[in-house]
């Protein structure tokens, strides 16, 4: 017989019993939905509408499920529909009809959503974890290659050259930004919703501020219609793990390119390689493809959740049952990538001679030169120009910059002088790059002290939650 069965004279269709369950993957809230639950029944008794035997009773029980379920001693059946009827069915088992008063003043509406929103604050703070150990190897990674110079490129076309420690750490200020966004994530889902019933609230005398407080809620929901069926944290979630799923695609796509034969910028370690079937000279960068790869389930998710959430009125609908799947996938993706893509990284070994090779063909100084040719007086457009026809110039002679001797250099402006030729070595022109944030070592190194202290203030608000 099932928890609702009352009003029922027919059996539930056996395939609807399992197109309707979710217990198969929400058994992985127990926790969480165990927590509420003892936290309920607390305030039940707190507020007289139980008496205190009967809650440390419900409470007693509650925690020897949760060591069932964690030994896996459990037996679930799909017959309870999801996780909050199968322990609300296993603590009547235990305890008797008492187990039956702890749904006073609750519903399965303001129960489920109640603990997916301890289950993300929890995973938020793991995930955030997660993202600063790879901020730190990705610092110090920076730090220790300090002087390795590549092309920086646009369009994928050699540019002008920078030093790599400040291309990694373009993408160190990203996931700073990511931090953020999981913190602002966290603060928002910060809202607790039991109390709302399954929609319009409740009659008993309940304590809601008790029960946020006891829960680590910042906050109580301030509308019962709105606080059952609210997904929107779900969203956020998503959406942030989207992002940072682009950042570390970019990343990947760069590791890629980067050790291939073509480019040879760096080695991936082997331990975060793969071979061929049947090519046995391979070494490939799965791990970086399959990061690129798992990008698209994360956006596929949070595509998924607000097409979902778009056409439902309000309250509850059983549509939201359809927020697990996708949110625990999305963690979980996000989780091992963070883990795996930090440790790939850890053992990446640049090859600064390819990369110093790759900045000294393709004219990359081409911009200091007409910056010169400026600080000489000329107008930036006009220096644009003459340097235009040097670089038509040492095309058709299949030369390059070095080549070029200060007549050679004259027959274009007489703005030369012997100093060009310190002007186009590529050490130079890094080192030229003095603006705030720009590429010359000393702005680099001001880099590190900023993420040095960003890292720290991170850490600081994971040991505070
Ligand atoms: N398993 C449901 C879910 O995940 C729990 C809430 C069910 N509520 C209901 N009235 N059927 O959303």
């Amino acid at each position: 017989m099932k928890l609702w069965g009352g009003r029922f004279k027919k059996k539930t269709d056996e395939l609807v019993e399992e197109y309707t369950a979710s217990l198969p993957f929400d058994r992985r809230l127990y926790k969480c939905d165990i927590r509420g639950s003892i936290v309920h029944a607390n305030m039940l008794a707190k507020c007289g509408i139980i008496s205190r035997d009967e809650a440390s009773k419900m409470v007693n029980g509650l925690r020897e499920i949760e060591r069932d379920i964690k030994e896996g001693k459990f037996s679930f059946d799909i017959a309870d529909e999801d996780i909050h009827m199968a322990i609300e069915r296993a603590l009547i088992e235990k305890i008797g009809p008492i187990g039956g008063k702890l749904h006073t003043a609750r519903s399965r509406n303001d129960q489920v959503v109640t603990d997916l929103r301890l289950f993300l604050k929890n995973e938020i703070l793991t995930v955030g974890n997660l993202l600063v150990g790879l901020q730190q190897v990705l610092l110090e990674l920076a730090e220790k290659n300090i002087g390795i110079i590549m092309p920086g490129y646009t369009h994928l076309q050699r540019a002008q050259p920078v030093f790599f420690s400040h291309h990694l750490m373009a993408y160190f200020f990203m996931f700073q930004r990511d931090f953020k966004r999981l913190k602002c994530c966290y603060k928002w889902m910060d809202s607790m919703p039991l109390g709302s019933g399954a929609l319009a609230g409740t009659s008993f005398p309940i304590d809601r501020e008790f029960v946020a407080k006891e829960l680590g809620f910042y906050k109580v929901g301030e509308n019962s219609l709105d606080a059952v069926s609210d997904r929107d944290f779900v969203v956020d979630f998503l959406a942030v793990a989207s992002l940072l799923m682009v950042h570390l695609s970019r990343f990947c796509e760069e590791l890629v390119l980067w050790s291939t034969e073509e480019f040879g910028f760096i080695e991936l370690d082997e331990a975060y390689t793969t071979g061929s079937s049947i090519m046995p000279q391979k070494k490939n960068p799965d791990v970086a493809e399959l990061i690129r790869g798992k990008s698209g389930r994360v956006f596929g998710h949070l595509m998924g959740m607000l097409t979902v959430l778009k056409g439902l009125p309000l309250a509850y609908n059983r549509d939201l049952q359809e927020d697990k799947e996708a949110l625990f996938d999305a963690v979980d993706t996000v989780k091992m990538t963070l883990k795996v893509f930090t440790g790939m990284l850890a053992f990446l070994k640049p090859n600064p001679k390819k990369m110093k090779m790759a900045t000294e063909r393709g004219y990359l100084v081409a911009t200091d030169m007409a910056d010169y040719l400026t600080g000489k007086g000329l107008p930036f457009r006009e220096a644009h120009e003459v340097v235009g026809k040097i670089v038509s110039f040492c095309l058709e002679k299949g030369c390059s910059f070095d080549q070029l001797n200060l007549g050679d250099y004259r027959k274009f402006s007489p703005q030369f002088d012997e100093d060009i030729f310190e002007i186009v070595k590529v050490e130079n022109s890094v080192e030229s790059k003095i603006s705030q944030g720009g590429t010359s070592s000393n702005r680099v190194r001001e880099q590190f002290g900023i993420a040095a202290k960003l890292i720290a203030e991170e850490e600081k608000w994971l040991r505070a939650h």
